[in-house]
């Protein structure tokens, strides 16, 4: 058995519908843990450095500007390879090619707005955690 912790952030389209508790409920119901949470608004220059590695794609200036458009709630999902069934439990990323049942598919407005980021492997999740929380924060 492989317990992984990866970073999920439930974006302004979700926090601005007040869908915190519906997302996180997907979560636990699919047995992960959270381990850590926080909400914060992100300033333009901490979303530009959270997307970097999407620097260079069409829709970057749009993603930051949504990003920062109202409050987000970072947090720290632990369970048994939980990157990937985080993935599975957000749906891919655009709604209209989400899975019934998932995040995604249930709350997304758009490609853009879809609700919910989750790391899309454990290096960039480590990476991704540490953005956010110090290892204090973070309680199993
Ligand atoms: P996320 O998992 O947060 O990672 C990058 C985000 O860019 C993605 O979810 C989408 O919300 C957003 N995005 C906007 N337009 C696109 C696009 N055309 N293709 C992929 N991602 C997009």
């Amino acid at each position: 058995m492989t317990v992984e912790r990866t970073l999920s952030i439930i974006k302004p389209d979700a926090t601005r519908r007040n869908l915190t508790g519906k997302i996180n409920a997907k979560f636990e119901d699919a047995g992960l843990k959270i381990v850590a949470q926080r909400r914060i608004q992100l300033s333009k220059a901490q979303a530009e450095a959270f997307y970097a590695v999407h620097s260079h794609r069409p829709f970057f200036n749009d993603l930051v500007s949504f990003m920062i458009s109202g409050p987000v709630v970072a947090q720290v999902l632990e369970g048994e390879n939980a990157v990937l069934k985080n993935r599975e439990i957000m749906g891919a990323t655009d709604p209209k090619k989400a899975d019934a049942g998932t995040i995604r598919a249930e709350f997304a407005e758009s490609i853009e707005a879809n609700s919910v980021h989750g790391s899309d492997a454990p290096e960039a999740a480590a990476q991704e955690i540490s953005f956010f929380f110090a290892a204090i924060d973070i309680v199993a």
